[in-house]
Parts: structure tokens; C-alpha cells; sequence
């Protein structure tokens, strides 16, 4: 087979998909789009022109708004990644913060920024060679992707991943606050109408609540050798 596949990662917020797509791009010189990076962009826009607070969002003039938004990804050779840049900005820091994740599932219900997102995703993904993460990679943007894999923890593990993760970037938040992101998080992502997040039936499910990185990278990469050779 052709080693130019194409990878699907979907799962639940701060289940390490990011962690392991990284990897796996780096050793078989994949290109990687963190998919969740595009959603967060679109929301640092919508922030940034008021268009979203506690208990508002201006449905109609961010979809009027769409074609005002470029999103690229640029390679930066010290973080060994590629950084989010929206409107040829950097945002990589600021589409991470706890604020951002508190709108970010809000705006991936509206159907005119998935619509725009995914033909977005898979022009990118059109060549192959190419691991994505999200949540309806599986399903909706590659459905013939070569390989699934559906990342699942706890809610507790995750919440507690991604405290560590904000504390070290400075944000100064409470651990609470970060749980209950999360299980909020996972309650839209997986009840909305368009594309919810659902394991795709031919996909393979990974629980890493107790298992470290390793052993996890070393048992997706024996089943993508198995794909590639
Ligand atoms: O992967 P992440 O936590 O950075 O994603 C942020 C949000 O974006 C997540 O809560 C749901 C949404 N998302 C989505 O709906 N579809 C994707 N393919 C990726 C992310």
C-alpha cells in the first residue's frame, strides 16, 4: 500500500489526541492538522468583534462574517509543529485559553463554520500522508480515512491534563472550572445536531486513563506498520 495514508483521530476534549498525532507525523513524516485549532481560531474572531460573551452569540453576522476569515497553519521549526494563524496572525497562545474553550463548542454547532471548516480540512488532506484530529475526522471529513482511532479518559484525568497544561502557559485558572469545561465540552460536542461527536463504526477505541504516552504511540504505530507494509 501506498504510504501516503490518511489518519483519522477523534475522542473527547484533552484525551492527548494532539500528543499522539505529533508524534505519529513526525515519524512517518506526515503533515498534521489539529482540526480543534480551526474551531478555536474562528471563536478568537468571534471574541474579538463582540460577536460572543456569557450568554450571547450573534449568529447571523458570524456566518456573514465567514468570508473575513482566513485560517493557515504554519510550520515553526522550534516547536517542531505548526501554529495557528488567523488572518496571518499568530493566535496558537491565545486560542488556548480557558475563555476560548468556554465558546469553542458554541461555535462548532453552527452548520456555516463546520461547512466552511471541513472543505477547508479536506482540500488540506487531499494528497494523503496526512493525520488529522478532531471530532468528526472519522465520520464526516475523511470517511475513508486508512486508520480510526477513537481516543477516550476520564473526565477526571482529562480535566486534570489539561489544568496542568494551562497552569504551565500561565493562565491562571481553577481546577474546578477546567472539569466542569470539560464535561460541558463533551455534553455539546456530542449532543449537537450536526456532525456530534460519535466514534465511526470501523474505528478502533483507545482508553488512555491509564496508559502513558509511550505505550500508547508504540501500539498505534505497530497498527499503522501493518497498514503501511
Ligand atoms: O480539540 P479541541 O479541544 O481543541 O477542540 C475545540 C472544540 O472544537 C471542541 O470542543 C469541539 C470543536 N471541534 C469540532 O467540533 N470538530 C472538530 N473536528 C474539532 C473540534
Amino acid at each position: 500500500m501506498d504510504d501516503k495514508i490518511t489518519i483519522a483521530i477523534d475522542g473527547f476534549s484533552s484525551t492527548g489526541k494532539s500528543t499522539i498525532a505529533k508524534l505519529i507525523a513526525n515519524k512517518y513524516n506526515f503533515i498534521y492538522v489539529d482540526t480543534g485549532a480551526m474551531y478555536r481560531a474562528v471563536t478568537l474572531f468571534a471574541m474579538q468583534n463582540n460577536l460572543i460573551s456569557n450568554g450571547f452569540m450573534d449568529q447571523t453576522s458570524l456566518i456573514k462574517s465567514l468570508k473575513e476569515i482566513t485560517l493557515s497553519f504554519q510550520f515553526n521549526m522550534n516547536l517542531g509543529f505548526a501554529e495557528m494563524f488567523l488572518n496571518n496572525v499568530n493566535v496558537e497562545k491565545e486560542i488556548r485559553t480557558l475563555e476560548v474553550s468556554q465558546f469553542v463548542s458554541k461555535i462548532a454547532t453552527i452548520s456555516e463554520v463546520r461547512k466552511k471548516l471541513v472543505s477547508e480540512q479536506q482540500e488540506m488532506g487531499k494528497q494523503g500522508g496526512i493525520v488529522m484530529d478532531g471530532r468528526d475526522i472519522g465520520t464526516v471529513v475523511f470517511p475513508n480515512a486508512h486508520l480510526k482511532l477513537f481516543m477516550t479518559a476520564s473526565a477526571d484525568k482529562r480535566a486534570t491534563r489539561r489544568y496542568n497544561e494551562l497552569i504551565a502557559i500561565g493562565d491562571n485558572v481553577s481546577f474546578e472550572d477546567i472539569l466542569f469545561n470539560v464535561q460541558e465540552r463533551d455534553r455539546i460536542d456530542s449532543t449537537r445536531e450536526d456532525s456530534p461527536l460519535v466514534m465511526a463504526d470501523d474505528a478502533i477505541e483507545f482508553d488512555n486513563s491509564d496508559m502513558g504516552i509511550t505505550e500508547q504511540f508504540d501500539e498505534i504505530c505497530s497498527v499503522i506498520d501493518r497498514i503501511i507494509l
